[in-house]
């Protein structure tokens, strides 16, 4: 029995050990990956993983004479499902949300805390221990919260007060529906059964899946099958266009989207609403290819009335780019940020 408790402390501990790595940022947090359609379950499976280490850990340092007050338990516990949000968790998820999920996990701990009379009288002692200054050390940390304490709020209540000299937020719809058709040199695609002609195999037909196939890593970043070379003579079916695409990227969007693709181009600041950052998952991985055709071709201008103020400086590429390039180019920005365009539901 003691081995199998020791054995399970050490595997346990291990694992700890690689999440807190991840934490400090040495490692992605990719490093174990999710399983893509059961992320949900896994998450549940690790936290209550980690929930059996924890136990494991306390029950065992309790055994040898050095258990860890409750009181610290339970702020640590929860602050290691705050890191786990923060940190294991991609692609990421926004603030708001990890606030949503800490404060459940606050409720959480509080009602486990709180579940019995001795645990809740045990949670309570250092609380009480700083504030009927049982110690001479106790005394000193409720000197230093008297003082802190307002000097905190002072803080907050003065951030709030300062004038606020940022220009007013101005309400837009980034991606407003698309039309149902778009004429492009002449041309009109049917956005719902329009596809780009270059997304081809290796047999020079449509297929998405053929282009997904060679990007390995979906979620974040990109990494491609090393045998998949667009600058490769050789190189098959989409491939050979998206070195075209990038061309015609490198000739005409870079200045303004970024060489990485991120919206940070050499005249991106100038503007307001600055330029679209490809990586950012709620951009292209979003879209549709076709509706990411039509945005190409017809820029800020062609953006529909639900689109006001049409601040946006895109450019309508219809006036400067063939059909064919845009197409290209847009192949070219999905292959490089590794995303798949959206299918229709
Ligand atoms: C003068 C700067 C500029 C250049 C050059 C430029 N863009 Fe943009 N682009 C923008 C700005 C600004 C936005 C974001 C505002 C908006 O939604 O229109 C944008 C948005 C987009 C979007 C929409 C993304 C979304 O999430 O809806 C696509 C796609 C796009 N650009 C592709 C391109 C391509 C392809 C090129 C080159 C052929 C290009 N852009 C060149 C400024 C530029």
């Amino acid at each position: 029995m003691r081995v199998i408790l020791l054995a399970g402390a050490v595997i346990g501990g291990i694992a700890l050990v690689v999440f807190l790595v991840m934490v400090a940022g040495l490692l992605p947090p990719q490093t174990i990956r999710l399983v893509e359609g059961y992320m949900p379950m896994q998450l549940l499976a690790e936290l209550a993983f980690f929930v059996a280490v924890f136990t494991l850990i306390s029950y065992l340092l309790k055994k040898n004479g050095l258990g860890i007050p409750r009181f610290w338990q339970g702020i640590s516990f929860w602050l290691f499902i705050i890191l786990y949000l923060k940190y294991r968790i991609y692609p990421p998820i926004p603030f708001s949300v990890r606030a949503i999920y800490g404060t459940i996990a606050m409720v959480g701990v509080f009602m486990w805390m709180s579940g019995a009379e001795d645990d809740w009288k045990e949670f309570k002692k250092p609380i009480l221990n700083v504030l009927d200054a049982v110690t001479p050390f106790h005394k000193a940390l409720r000197t230093f919260y008297l003082i802190a304490i307002p000097i905190i709020l002072w803080g907050f209540s003065y951030n709030s007060f300062l004038p606020n000299l940022d220009e007013p937020i101005e309400l837009r719809t980034v991606h407003p529906a698309p039309p149902a058709s778009t004429k492009v040199h002449g041309k009109t695609f049917v956005l719902q059964t329009a596809s780009n002609p270059y997304r081809v195999n290796a047999e020079g037909k449509y297929d998405q899946e053929y282009s997904n196939k060679l990007i390995t890593e979906q979620s974040m970043g990109r990494l491609l099958k090393p045998d998949a070379n667009p600058w490769d003579p050789k190189a098959e079916g989409y491939l050979k266009f998206v070195r075209e695409g990038g061309e015609i990227f490198f000739q005409n969007c870079h200045f303004c989207h970024g060489d990485n693709l991120n919206g940070r181009g050499l005249h991106a600041f100038a503007f307001n609403p600055i330029p679209a950052n490809f990586t950012d998952p709620g951009t292209l991985a979003q879209l549709q290819e076709t509706f990411v055709f039509w945005r190409v071709s017809k820029g800020g201008i062609g953006l529909p009335r639900e689109s006001f103020p049409w601040a946006s400086v895109m450019p309508p590429w219809e006036q400067h780019l063939t059909t064919d390039e845009i197409w290209k180019v847009v192949l070219f920005e999905y292959w490089h940020t590794g995303y798949y365009p959206r299918t229709w539901d």
